[in-house]
């Protein structure tokens, strides 16, 4: 009974770290000026994390928060996911569609992608 226990401990705690680092690794690419195979335009280009600083895409600040509640039925990983691969997919109201860099998908890994996500949604 204890080993199992201990076990699990363990398991959740190999996932907390797995998880933290994962977050590092999208916050080091979040303000990378230049990401992916082809070095295309990073996220730090378009989206300031301070609030209420607009530039050509809206603030992430608290985006964490926001990105399970703003359409019905999208969690907020689908919501963050798809506003990285898809980003027509939902527009934000205000902002206009095609000027975010819409080829993510073909230039980061899913790993890459991943932790922009769980970066995106630490931010509370
Ligand atoms: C060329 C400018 C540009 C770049 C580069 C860019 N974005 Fe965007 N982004 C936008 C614009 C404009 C919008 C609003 C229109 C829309 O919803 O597509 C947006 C919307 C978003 C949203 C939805 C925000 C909300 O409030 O709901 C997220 C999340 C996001 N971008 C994440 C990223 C990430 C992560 C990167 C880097 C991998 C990135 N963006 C790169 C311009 C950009």
């Amino acid at each position: 009974m204890k080993i199992k226990l201990i076990i699990l401990l363990i398991l959740s705690l190999q996932a907390c770290s797995d998880k933290a680092k994962s977050r590092q690794q999208g916050e080091l690419l979040f303000y990378r000026v230049h990401i992916g195979k082809n070095n295309v335009i990073g996220c730090i280009s378009c989206h300031s994390l301070k609030t209420d600083i607009k530039t050509t895409g809206p603030s992430l600040f608290a985006i964490g928060l926001r990105a399970g509640k703003l359409i019905e039925g999208v969690s907020a990983k689908d919501y963050l996911q798809q506003s990285i691969i898809n980003p027509d997919a939902f527009i934000v109201s205000g902002y206009s569609p095609a000027i975010m860099f819409a080829h993510y998908q073909d230039e980061l890994t899913e790993t890459e992608i991943n932790s922009l996500v769980t970066f995106l949604q630490s931010l509370k």
